[in-house]
């Protein structure tokens, strides 16, 4: 019996998710498998905000909520964006979700008619070309090389949209590559919009608080407010404050779509918990060092994985300016033979062979439309992370590469 809607066949299993069920596997057999293909901070949430959710649920805030979201945390959304942003959003113009990804469904399901086109800047997160094909959209790819810092110039922009496109995606900055915008940036890709008024943009600002070597973020919208009309900005608390398992996010844009989008929402899951929502009001209206502590780790991690790679004869690794990943080159290795024989002839076999012989699961860059490269998180301790790099260093030592044969 086939259970499955032909729709489904456009969904693409979470390559993250594929990589960690195998590394999971692996270390039931006994394996000490490091795994850093997931991508969630590995810290707990701060203390006062499950305080702050114990609280909620114990004075009785445990029923429905409006299915936008609550008055306190729509206030508290609102208060982030001028406090952070400059940006200013009344409450009809915000809506909270059952996290960043239901934001974007709601988003892609209110708007997209078969056929249009939605514009990804490759690498992407892998979950916006899932939903963009599951509703019958045509994806157009935008290769971000890693000699541009992964990021997509205008002209690319201005040669990819087309009287079909409906959605541009950005991710500021990015998973997998970290790629960062500044503002001037950001204001030329705005130009290339502003010709085209159709086109709406989705800025993916998730990973906004995770920026390094004091590189200073800007939301899209500050960058574009004459964009206002066309822009919604994606934002949630799973990243920032440890919060992947409180499911909240939220998305700001014009009113007219955020009513569309509740509309959607409304008959799929109604509001998100309200006890979540409690403590997603804690986490933005009170103390910000943990969001300070989480970024200074993260800057020391990706600092330990640069200077490692730079040590490995083969591999490249611009530093990401921002999120916990790094976008690993490893394209000195395609076409090189394992110790075991096997070809390695592609990012997926690379991938395979880190777990096989290093113990170390990574995704592959094919995950995320741009190879070869192997993404890993870094949201894993100092001390699992030089382990992992002196495995793979071993591993990849062992590797007969084409040129040399050796
Ligand atoms: C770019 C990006 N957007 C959104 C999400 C999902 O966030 P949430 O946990 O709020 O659904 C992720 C999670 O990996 C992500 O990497």
């Amino acid at each position: 019996m086939n259970y499955a809607a032909s729709r489904l066949s456009a969904v693409r299993p979470s390559a993250s998710m594929a990589v960690s069920g195998r590394a999971k596997a692996l270390k039931a057999q006994g394996h000490d498998v490091i795994d850093l293909g997931l991508g969630e901070p590995d810290f707990d949430t701060p203390s006062h905000i499950i305080e702050a959710a114990y609280r909620a649920a114990v004075d009785g805030q445990t029923r429905y909520t409006p299915t936008d979201g609550s008055v306190a945390l729509k206030d508290a959304i609102s208060s982030k964006f001028e406090r952070e942003n400059g940006l200013s959003f009344r409450a009809d113009e915000i809506i909270v979700s059952n996290g960043a990804k239901q934001v974007i469904f709601d988003a892609l399901m209110a708007t997209l008619e078969a056929g249009d086109e939605v514009i990804l800047c490759a690498p992407h997160f892998d979950t916006y070309q899932s939903m963009s094909l599951v509703l019958a959209a045509n994806l157009v790819l935008m290769p971000c090389e890693a000699s541009a810092g992964f990021r997509v110039t205008p002209e690319q922009l201005d040669a990819s949209i087309s009287h079909k496109t409906r959605w541009l995606f950005l991710n500021l900055p990015s998973n997998p590559a970290g790629a960062m915008y500044s503002r001037e940036q950001l204001a030329e890709l705005g130009e290339v919009i502003a010709r085209y008024p159709d086109v709406l943009v989705l800025s993916d600002e998730i990973y906004e608080h995770i920026t390094f070597d004091n590189l200073k973020f800007t939301s899209f919208l500050a960058a574009c407010p004459h964009l206002k009309e066309r822009t919604l900005t994606v934002n949630g608390v799973s990243k920032a404050y440890a919060m992947t398992g409180w499911r909240i996010g939220y998305g700001c844009g014009p009113a007219g779509l955020i009513s569309a989008m509740t509309k959607v929402q409304s008959q799929i899951s109604s509001g998100a918990s309200a006890i979540s929502q409690a403590a997603s009001v804690a986490a933005l209206n009170g103390p910000q060092d943990d969001v300070l502590r989480f970024r200074q780790a993260f800057q020391q991690r990706r600092d330990l994985v640069v200077n490692a790679v730079e040590k490995i004869s083969g591999l490249t690794l611009d530093p990401p300016g921002g999120a916990f990943y790094t976008l690993i080159g490893c394209e000195r290795f395609i076409g090189s033979r394992r110790p075991d024989g096997e070809i390695i002839d592609n990012d997926v076999a690379f991938a395979n062979y880190l777990l096989d012989d290093a113990l170390v699961a990574a995704v592959p860059g094919s995950a995320y439309n741009l190879s070869p490269f192997v993404r890993l998180s870094t949201a894993s301790s100092e001390s699992l992370l030089s382990q992992a790099m002196q495995r793979i260093d071993a591993s990849v030592a062992k590797l007969l590469t084409p040129e040399t044969g050796e």
